[in-house]
């Protein structure tokens, strides 16, 4: 057996974390170690950093500071906790990662996929998820689930043109990548989504074991 890299992305409300559980307790039930963690974050320091870029502040963060911040604390993620994990032979599920990069960085903020391609390899090597699994709905219904849980962070603030942009940035990866991704209605309900990913459970397995 070897480590497998597992990577969930959509938009804020989703269902990223309510789902990570989920697959969590499944992949248990199989006697396997899963290490759950999130981006940015998923170490002391690189949680700091995920507070530098969710607050909402009065100056202006220019996009390629936003850029770097994300790519300094994932190179501190991938060395303190995912590159360890997979070395022992974990399954790590992790909420956002690169793709949420391409999305927001690059879909919503406008900056060139070349140059978060660039930091892509210069922080993570040859390292890619295996598996990304893509929450994928409306908008409005992420915004809606969002705004329900109260007050908005620095990217919960922006309008609905960038959420759009990052909706489908991430269709896009996923239509290029098929091999990679698997796109979820998050719309439906929670356990019609839950019964989408016991649909997976199979193929995950075979890609742990096989
Ligand atoms: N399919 C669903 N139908 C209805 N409500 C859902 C569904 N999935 C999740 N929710 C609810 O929406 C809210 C957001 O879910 P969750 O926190 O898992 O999303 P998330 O993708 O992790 O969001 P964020 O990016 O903001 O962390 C929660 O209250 C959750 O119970
Ligand atoms: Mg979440």
């Amino acid at each position: 057996m070897s480590g497998l890299f597992i990577t969930l992305e959509g938009p804020e409300g989703a269902g990223k974390s309510t789902n990570r559980e989920y697959l969590a307790e499944r992949l248990r039930e199989q006697g396997l170690n899963v290490v759950l963690t999130r981006e940015p974050g998923g170490t002391p320091l690189a949680e700091r950093i995920r507070e530098l870029l969710l607050a909402p502040s009065e100056e202006n963060m220019a996009s390629d500071t936003e850029l770097l911040l994300v790519f300094a604390a994932r190179a501190q993620h991938l060395a303190q906790v995912i590159r360890p994990a997979l070395a022992r032979g974990d399954v790590v599920l992790c909420d956002r990662f690169t793709d949420a990069t391409y999305a927001y960085q690059g879909g919503g903020r406008g900056l060139d996929e070349s140059r978060i391609a660039l930091l892509e390899s210069f922080v993570q090597g040859a390292l890619r998820p295996s598996l990304t699994l893509v929450f994928d709905l409306p908008v409005e219904v992420g915004l809606a689930r969002a705004a329900a849980r109260g007050k908005l962070d620095r990217f919960e603030q922006e309008g609905r043109a960038f959420f759009e942009a990052v909706r489908a940035t991430y269709l896009r990866h996923a239509a290029a990548e098929a091999e990679r991704y698997r796109v979820l209605d998050a719309a439906q309900t929670l356990s019609d989504v839950q019964h989408a990913i016991d649909g997976l459970l199979p193929e995950i397995l075979e890609r742990i074991r096989g």
